[in-house]
């Protein structure tokens, strides 16, 4: 195979920012487009020169494609997702990979049954500098052992039009949940990736604290993990302005993540054994202010990047930067805060995902919210991305 056939299903926000991206890709040939709002495909079709689909399915099993990107609202990932590995399809799939972790298990069983196609998810905050660096730092043990995470990540502020502009947003039926459904998975997702998967979740959420919706849209959320350090996730879409701040405490000092930059106030030693073995009684060790500099591979757009690895994993088996398997991760972990939340008590984990898959169709078979949508013009996503 010399280029990669493409389709997208889903030709919304975020697929129609993903046909801009693939146009800046070599050795892609967008040929397909998939949505249910036919004027809307119809229109897209014709200005990229692709095949128009209504239907998700006959468009993945026309054989006119080699690779998928979903962009439709997170629970047509799975259905989609299942029926491509079917079909022989590689899949690039938008997060949440899923909406709860019995779905994302699906995902995994079905690629399993077909591992010559390749299956990777949007995580695209991977791909910047300053994660990348933070991640090859702690891989390196170059900050000591881990003590505590507290990431603040407020600043995905949403307003009540933002959630009325699509009927399937914010609500148990359509969405799944909120903020840790919609904007945090990327968070949840460098959380996992950073520090491993916690042993233990408890969570506070608090359902439509800011807006007239029914799931969460305000999360404090305490974690343990394997060799003890602890962990605090807060997010908000109520808050402005928002902090984007992850502190790091570890056993050579602090790091804060934060505004761009890294800042690491490192120890002279390691602060464990100072504090067993001075002689002091109230100073610290000897510390001194590092900026760690980091670089961008290039100036292209990180949606961009993903899917450029995606075609050249299909075309030259080059390494998947996401693995979509690595995406039921951070849905179980907005699962288990959900969960915990809900039933007021900490979890254990692994989450029970039948547990959670009842709380959740228990969540939409009882709802009495009447969800409220007003037409809105195609808004431009960038803002949206999250820095
Ligand atoms: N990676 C990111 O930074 C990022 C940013 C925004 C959105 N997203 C994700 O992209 C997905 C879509 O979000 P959006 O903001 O573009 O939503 P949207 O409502 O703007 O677009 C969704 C589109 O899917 C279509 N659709 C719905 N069900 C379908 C089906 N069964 N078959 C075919 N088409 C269908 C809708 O008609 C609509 O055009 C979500 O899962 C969201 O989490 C990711």
């Amino acid at each position: 195979m010399k280029e990669v056939r493409f389709g997208i299903i889903g030709v919304g926000g975020m697929g129609s920012a993903h046909i801009g991206f693939i146009k800046n890709i070599p050795r892609v040939k967008l040929v397909a487009l998939c949505d249910l709002d036919k004027v809307k495909v119809d229109a897209a079709a014709e200005k990229n020169s692709a095949k128009a689909y209504y239907d998700g399915v006959k468009m993945l099993n026309s054989g006119d494609i080699d690779a998928v990107l979903i962009a439709t609202p997170h629970y047509d990932h799975t259905t989609f997702a299942v029926e491509a590995f079917k079909a022989g399809v590689h899949v690039l799939t938008e997060k949440p990979v899923a909406v709860h972790k019995a779905d994302a298990q699906k995902m995994i069983d079905a690629h399993k049954k077909n591992k010559k196609v390749l299956f990777s998810a949007m995580f695209q905050q991977r791909t910047l500098g300053i994660y990348r660096k933070l991640k090859q730092l702690l891989d390196a043990g170059e900050f000591g052992e881990v003590k505590r995470v507290n990431w603040i990540i407020t600043n995905w502020f949403r307003t009540q039009r933002y959630y009325d502009s699509g009927g399937w947003r914010a609500t148990w039926g359509g969405e799944g949940g909120g903020v840790l459904l919609n904007q945090c998975p990327h968070n949840l997702d460098l959380f996992q990736w950073l520090f491993g998967m916690p042993t233990k979740v408890r969570a506070f959420c608090a359902m439509g604290k800011y807006h007239d919706i029914e799931v969460e849209d305000d999360v404090t959320a305490y974690c343990e993990f394997r060799n003890g350090a602890t962990g605090v996730f807060i997010t908000s879409t109520g808050d402005a302005p928002g902090t984007n701040r992850l502190e790091i405490t570890c056993d050579r000092g602090r790091v804060i993540v934060e505004n761009g930059k890294i800042l690491f106030t490192r120890t002279e030693q390691s602060i464990s054994k100072y504090c067993k073995n001075t002689d002091k009684t109230f100073e610290p060790p000897q510390m001194w202010n590092v900026e760690i500099p980091y670089h961008e591979r290039d100036s292209s757009p990180a949606h961009q990047k993903i899917t450029e690895n995606f075609v050249d994993a299909i075309l030259d088996g080059a390494e998947l930067l996401v693995r979509g398997e690595e995406g039921i991760n951070s849905v179980e972990l907005g699962n288990a805060m959900l969960y915990s939340s809900m039933k007021d008590k900490t979890v254990t984990m692994p989450l029970d995902a039948k547990a959670y898959e009842v709380l959740l169709k228990g969540l939409i078979k009882n709802s009495k919210f009447k969800k409220k949508t007003v037409k809105t013009t195609a808004v431009d996503l960038k803002d949206s991305f999250g820095k």
